[in-house]
């Protein structure tokens, strides 16, 4: 909805007449309706978001958008790296906020699941983005075995959990599933720059420009576990 009214927008003010030539891109436009939306439901300016974890209290970082054109070019990429059709693929968003990351991904015709911890995000994405599908729930709990693509933007503080998460994605997803992130902990670095026995990931190299993006994907090593 969000993405239809912004290239809607985006038509309607470069064909003001005698306006000066608008610099808005399309993705300006739809970060003003999403923040128009959150500020319409007082989430605009949500903190850290705290939640218990191995009996600790967490931090979440609230929904600091990274970029719409970057994931885009992702998508070209994983379209020729991920082995099917990325109309029979399973996207996942950790920590998918109001949901425009899964309605892009929904676009280029995968099923869109988003998953995140503030359930008012999650009611939102709900009516914002009806066609795909969002979960109330903990990343570092939830189960990944069906997912193809998975795409995240720092949910959380600490390198010790976005280790704990790697780890998790990397004993459950399918062999040949694809990671887009924006950070990866130390351990992941180590285990990128020392190919091991293990099932692991690999980094996919490219020439397209992704932004601050990585592209990973889960290779077998010789002693595979699979889900
Ligand atoms: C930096 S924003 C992500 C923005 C968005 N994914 C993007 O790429 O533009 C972090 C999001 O992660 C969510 N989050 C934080 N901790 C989480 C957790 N443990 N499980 C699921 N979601 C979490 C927050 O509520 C927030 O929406």
């Amino acid at each position: 909805m969000v993405l239809r009214a912004a290239a809607k927008f985006e038509t309607c003010l470069n064909s003001l007449p005698g306006a000066d030539p608008i610099m808005l891109t399309q993705e300006e436009v739809v970060r003003q309706l999403e923040d128009f939306i959150l500020a319409e439901h007082n989430l605009l300016s949500v903190g850290n978001i705290p939640f218990e974890h191995h009996g600790k209290i967490e931090k979440g970082y609230p929904y600091i958008r990274a970029s719409n054109a970057s994931l885009l070019n992702a998508f070209q990429v994983v379209e020729g790296a991920l082995g099917k059709p990325l109309n029979e693929a399973q996207f996942l968003e950790i920590g998918c906020g109001i949901g425009t990351k899964c309605e892009l991904a929904r676009q280029t015709g995968m099923s869109a699941t988003g998953v995140d911890l503030l359930a008012e995000y999650v009611a939102l994405a709900r009516r914002v983005y009806p066609l795909c599908s969002f979960v109330h729930a903990n990343a570092l709990e939830l189960d990944y075995c069906t997912f193809d693509i998975v795409y995240y933007h720092v949910p959380f503080f600490g390198d010790e959990l976005v280790r704990e998460l790697e780890q998790r994605l990397l004993q459950q997803l399918p062999l040949g599933s694809m990671l887009i992130v924006t950070r990866i902990s130390d351990w992941l670095v180590g285990m990128l720059q020392a190919p091991q026995q293990n099932d692991r990931f690999q980094q996919i190299s490219t020439n397209v420009d992704l932004g601050r993006l990585k592209l990973l994907r889960k290779i077998s090593g010789a002693f595979s576990i699979s889900c």
